[in-house]
């Protein structure tokens, strides 16, 4: 993997799992557009999602704080709920008279997290006006991805895959208006339904220059544009949920936490989260750091599959030598040590604390160690900075304000099982939420 990137590509992988997976038509002239327009594609991603300052001002203006008072609204009325309680099958309830919330957990932090990245990338717009965009995403990444990865083709006559290209589909559709949107605000024309696009990422207007320069059709535009919404939203917002799931279940660990996030949030008088200082956050809280790595290590399942176009040569530790022949496929998963009890002691236990080490100069640090959760080389994940960020600053923000408890008063958690890059929960986790100290 560590080889040049003139003999080792995953541009070829890439593409497959565009045409097989995202849904974009296989054709020669789409061959050649995608090769010649993947670098220009991705480099706004990269400057964006994977500069630290970058990354932590578009958290800022997410205004994390005001999502996280209302997760949940203590409304049964649908129309007063927030986007993100929709699918979270939501009961109004009462804890010795103090008003509670019951809820699906995973779908209820999977959207929330969803809510607020998506705004970053494509503006508030985009998501107001695609009402059924979130479902139709989890549809498409439950049900569809796993199948289409292994082969499954499209014409199979089984409910998945029809439920999946029908909610794919839609995907594409409202990606496609988007564009053409971004080429009405681009080329200066009125743009459709009077839009607001004022909060759009730069992504999208750099993205625009790069389909409009090398021909890509509108609706090729909105095929290809669902591996980026797929690649921002479907392995982060699932790791919040293991990690809010984590933390609240193990005994002992949320006092730890909250302690040291607390100088990081401002709550007011009556227990309102006002602001969040997510780069001290980032920088002074090691042991929430600690407990993101290590729901990495439970649930992340990171491959990085590349494709030879020279032949590269194998050491092994026999000192013997192998050559891997050029249009060969290689694939790294990465996350193979994460369950070895060799190298990690009782590895299906949450312990945080095997993350966190002492600096030189005696400060509590946490350190990745073997960890890899973003792949590697050239074709490593290139939203990693912004993940992680927004996982630590939605995360710290619900820890600091809402008490969440299991309903039946014992955590049981779910089995895992594979999913589309983090494990899903084979059933979702009922629980119940009250504000905090309550
Ligand atoms: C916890 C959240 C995330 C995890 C665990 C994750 C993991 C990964 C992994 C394992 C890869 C493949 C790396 C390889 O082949 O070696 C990857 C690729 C990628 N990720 Fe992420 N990712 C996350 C969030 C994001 C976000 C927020 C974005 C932003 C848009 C993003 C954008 C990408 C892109 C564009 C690639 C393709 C890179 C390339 O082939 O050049 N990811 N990610």
């Amino acid at each position: 993997m560590a080889h040049s990137a003139s003999s080792i590509t995953s541009l070829p992988v890439q593409y497959t799992i565009s045409t097989r997976v995202f849904g974009c038509t296989h054709s020669p002239s789409v061959e050649k557009k995608f090769y010649a327009s993947c670098k220009d594609l991705n480099s706004p991603v990269e400057k964006l999602f994977l500069n630290e300052t970058a990354a932590t001002a578009a958290l800022e203006r997410a205004n994390i704080p005001k999502a996280v008072r209302s997760f949940v609204s203590f409304s049964s009325d649908p129309t007063h709920m927030k986007r993100w309680e929709h699918a979270a099958n939501i009961k109004f309830t009462s804890v010795d008279g103090v008003p509670a919330v019951e809820a699906d957990f995973q779908s209820l932090t999977r959207d929330l997290g969803a809510c607020i990245a998506i705004p970053q990338l494509y503006g508030q717009d985009f998501l107001d006006r695609n009402p059924t965009l979130l479902s139709d995403f989890w549809t498409f990444d439950n049900e569809l991805f796993p199948l289409a990865i292994i082969g499954v083709p499209r014409w199979a006559p089984i409910k998945p895959v029809r439920d999946g290209i029908a909610a794919q589909s839609r995907l594409h559709l409202a990606l496609q208006e988007f564009y053409h949107r971004v080429a009405q605000l681009e080329a200066n024309q009125p743009i459709d339904f009077n839009a607001n696009l004022s909060d759009i990422s730069p992504i999208p207007l750099s993205r625009i220059k790069t389909y409009v320069a090398h021909d890509w059709t509108p609706k090729e535009r909105g095929q290809i544009e669902l591996g980026l919404l797929w690649g921002q939203n479907a392995n982060t917002q699932p790791v919040l949920f293991w990690l809010l799931t984590y933390v609240y279940s193990t005994p002992g660990l949320l006092p730890r936490v909250r302690q040291e996030i607390t100088p990081y949030l401002t709550l007011d008088g009556k227990g309102e989260l006002t602001a969040l200082d997510i780069a001290s956050l980032s920088r002074s809280c090691p042991l929430l750091k600690a407990c993101i790595y290590e729901t990495y290590r439970l649930v992340n399942e990171a491959n990085s599959i590349r494709y030879l176009t020279s032949p590269v040569p194998l050491s092994s530790s026999s000192s013997t030598t192998t050559t891997l022949p050029s249009h060969t496929f290689i694939s790294a998963l990465m996350s193979l040590p994460d369950h070895d009890p060799t190298v990690y002691t009782s590895p299906e236990t949450f312990v945080p604390e095997r993350f966190l080490e002492t600096s030189a100069d005696g400060k509590l640090v946490a350190r990745y160690g073997k960890l890899r959760p973003w792949g590697v080389g050239a074709g490593m994940c290139k939203g990693r900075t912004f993940a992680e960020k927004e996982i630590l600053a939605v995360g710290a923000a619900v820890m600091g304000m809402w008490d969440v408890g299991p309903v039946g008063g014992k955590w049981e958690l779910p089995e895992r099982i594979p999913g589309t890059g983090v494990q899903k929960p084979v059933r979702d986790v009922r629980v119940v939420i009250t504000r905090r100290g309550v």
